[in-house]
């Protein structure tokens, strides 16, 4: 049975630009899919493929069961959508937009005016309440956003970065209520920039680029195509790479790098944290000082990098210097 969102073959252009090139989504009722790619890989086409702004070249859709393309109202009456592009009315109040969207979605005034006073208190927005949007800061606005496309609690949502310009409070936030909606049976889309974020709350991950899909699977089958674990020992001395060199090709099940300014060796291995007190326990055998050892596991910025050839955007509390580490 196809899920709650579902397309095959999706295919956009915009002059020479494909930017949907044939992408096939598939998302059961009640999961969150997670839509990762580098910038202009066709994200927000697909968003807007499927909330109906946008008619695709050739392809179909289907979001709650109904035909995308054949049935567009009824489409929109299923869905929530939070924009990268926020649908904010600046002249009216924060209260006065959700109680707007409640009143387009036909709900009687008394409960449009009762959901948008929870909405704000939820997002943390209920000190700026009477104020006109024109007035909010970047994060504010994006919280408007947000909650004005819960204000209907839609079978089916879609989020489009929905956490992009938010401080680490707010989206932790956003995350629980994500994971609120999500234990409530909502069908989630969301495309995100942070990888922390998909790896949290997206059971299925899609990673696109250049309008297709390049790989899917959950978090840990992506992690685990990418290559194993490993193994990073930081010596003291640089006479101590070569003797730490010799035990890590024994223990370890590929090939060493050696990176000789920073003193780290690198090696791949399976065997996890038992390995690793092997190798502490062979090294400090053969006279080598540790200054530092770790076990890497990949990352889903790794599967990012390696599938795409380039890192998913810093971001604030990303660690960029990290990935940057030189090989031989
Ligand atoms: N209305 C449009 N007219 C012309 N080109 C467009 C239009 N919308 C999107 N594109 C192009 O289609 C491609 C995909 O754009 P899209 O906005 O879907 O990317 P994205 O994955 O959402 O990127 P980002 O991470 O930057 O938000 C890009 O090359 C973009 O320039
Ligand atoms: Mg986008």
């Amino acid at each position: 049975m196809p899920g709650a969102i579902h397309a095959e073959g999706l295919v956009k252009t915009f002059g020479d630009v494909r930017a949907l090139d044939g992408v096939d989504l598939d998302v059961p009722e009640g999961t969150v899919l997670g839509l990762l790619g580098p910038n202009g890989a066709g994200k927000t086409t697909a968003v807007r493929v499927l909330t109906t702004l946008l008619r695709p070249d050739s392809g179909a859709a289907f979001v709650a069961g109904i035909d995308v393309l054949k049935k567009p109202n009824e489409v929109r009456r299923s869905i929530g959508l939070s924009g990268q592009f926020a649908a904010v009315d600046e002249y009216l109040t924060g209260r006065e937009n959700l109680q707007m969207v409640g009143q387009l979605y036909q709900m009687s005034s008394r409960d449009a005016k009762a959901r948008a006073g929870v909405l704000l208190e939820r997002f943390n927005l209920a000190d700026a309440a009477d104020r006109t949007a024109k007035t909010y800061s970047g994060g504010m606005r994006r919280r408007l956003d947000l909650a004005a496309a819960l204000v209907v609690s839609p079978p089916v949502m879609f989020m489009d970065e929905p956490t992009t310009g938010l401080d680490p409070r707010n989206r932790q936030q956003l995350w629980d209520v994500i994971e609120d909606l999500v234990a409530g049976g909502t069908t989630l889309l969301l495309t995100t920039q942070y990888l922390e974020e998909a790896d949290r709350l997206a059971h299925d991950i899609c990673v696109i680029d250049h309008g297709k899909v390049i790989a899917r699977g959950t978090s840990d089958e992506l992690k685990a195509r990418t290559g194993g674990e490993r193994v990073e020992v930081v010596v003291h001395r640089p006479d101590e790479i070569e003797p730490a060199r010799s035990v890590l090709t024994t223990l370890g099940k590929g090939e060493v790098t050696v990176a000789r300014l920073s003193r780290k060796l690198t090696v791949p291995v399976s065997g996890g944290a038992k390995l690793l007190a092997e190798i502490i326990r062979e090294l400090d055998g053969s006279g080598v000082e540790i200054d530092d050892i770790a076990l890497r596991r990949p990352t889903l910025d790794d599967v990012f990098l390696s599938l795409t050839g380039h890192a998913a955007e810093a971001d604030e509390h990303g660690d960029p210097e990290d990935k940057k580490e030189e090989t031989p």
